[in-house]
């Protein structure tokens, strides 16, 4: 009781003090609220080049011009269609379903706040840019439903908090890279129905317990994939040799049909010219 008085008296006889205070404090939170809208100069970059190799023919890119690349973002806010702001630089860019077709620039590595990549469902190709290692925030990457061709890069795993790698339907080839397995956060992972080719790492398909820490839905669709929680041996062996099988066996087959043919021919043509001897046989015969 003694001591809140105390505290009381105090705070009472500081009070010309505390106004200042409040007032610098208040000063210092508006020059701060204004601070953010300033441009951020990897951002600017990474927005500039990352439009530059889009092809956007419907114009579903709102507002994604010069002006606005130099000022992005506006608080939490940003003028830039599917783009949202955090601390005056972009943390995510939701552009799915927006029929952009073109490339993913290697400079979308400069936006190296973003925590969310959703470009899904799209017409995009080209490469995934290895450059997206540099994206140490990044924790959503949702690249699915595209037209992405080549590998998926290794160097992914460096970007540590990733949580969501969503691939699924586009034209990826070569393996899944066993280092994404390091990945200890990622607790969604769908490369279904890519061109992978390759066993699945055992870091990435192994299982917790009896379960597998990815189900086979995150692999089907990848006819050159195999291990668990796949089947564990290619079947590729085994239709190669049914494809040899059917091969040899139809070839087989027609030799035996055309040998057949030209046996039953020859048969004919025999019992035909052996006609026509015994007709000039009986023909000349009754001039004897
Ligand atoms: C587009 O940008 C302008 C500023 O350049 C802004 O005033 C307007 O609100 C923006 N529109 C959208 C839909 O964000
Ligand atoms: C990725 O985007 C697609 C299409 O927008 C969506 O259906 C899917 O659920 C997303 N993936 C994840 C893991 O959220
Ligand atoms: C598979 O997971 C178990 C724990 O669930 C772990 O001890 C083991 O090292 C893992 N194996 C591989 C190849 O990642
Ligand atoms: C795979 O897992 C998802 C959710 O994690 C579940 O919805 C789906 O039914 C599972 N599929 C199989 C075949 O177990």
């Amino acid at each position: 009781m003694k001591k809140h008085h105390h505290h009381h008296y105090n705070h009472h006889h500081r009070h010309p003090t505390s106004t200042t205070t409040s007032f610098f404090i208040f000063s210092l939170l508006l020059h701060l609220h204004i601070q953010p809208s300033t441009s951020d100069p990897s951002d600017e970059a990474c927005l500039t080049q990352l439009y530059a190799s889009f092809q956007d023919p419907t114009h579903s890119l709102k507002n994604w011009t010069q002006p606005n690349f130099a000022n992005p973002c506006n608080g939490f806010d940003s003028h830039l269609q599917g783009a949202t702001c955090n601390n005056g630089r972009i943390f995510r860019l939701s552009l799915s379903s927006l029929s952009l077709s073109g490339t993913i620039s290697p400079s979308l590595s400069k936006c190296t706040n973003l925590q969310t990549l959703d470009l899904s469902s799209n017409s995009l190709s080209g490469e995934i840019p290895s450059e997206l290692k540099d994206l140490s925030n990044l924790a959503i990457l949702n690249l699915s439903g595209n037209r992405l061709s080549g590998q998926i890069p290794p160097s992914l795993y460096l970007c540590a908090y990733l949580n969501v790698i969503d691939l699924h339907r586009n034209r990826l080839v070569g393996p899944i890279p066993q280092q994404l397995g390091l990945l200890v956060r990622l607790n969604t992972f769908d490369v279904s129905f890519n061109k992978l080719s390759g066993m699945i790492p055992p870091s990435i398909g192994n299982r917790s317990g009896n379960m597998p820490r990815f189900n086979a839905t995150s692999f089907q669709g990848n006819k050159d994939l195999y291990g668990y929680p796949l089947e564990p041996y290619k079947n590729k062996g085994l239709s190669l040799m049914a494809i040899v099988g059917i091969g040899l066996g139809s070839g087989l087959l027609s030799l035996i049909v055309s040998f057949t043919v030209v046996c039953i021919w020859l048969k004919v043509s025999e019992q035909k010219m052996a006609a026509a001897e015994e007709g000039k046989i009986s023909h000349h015969m009754p001039d004897y």
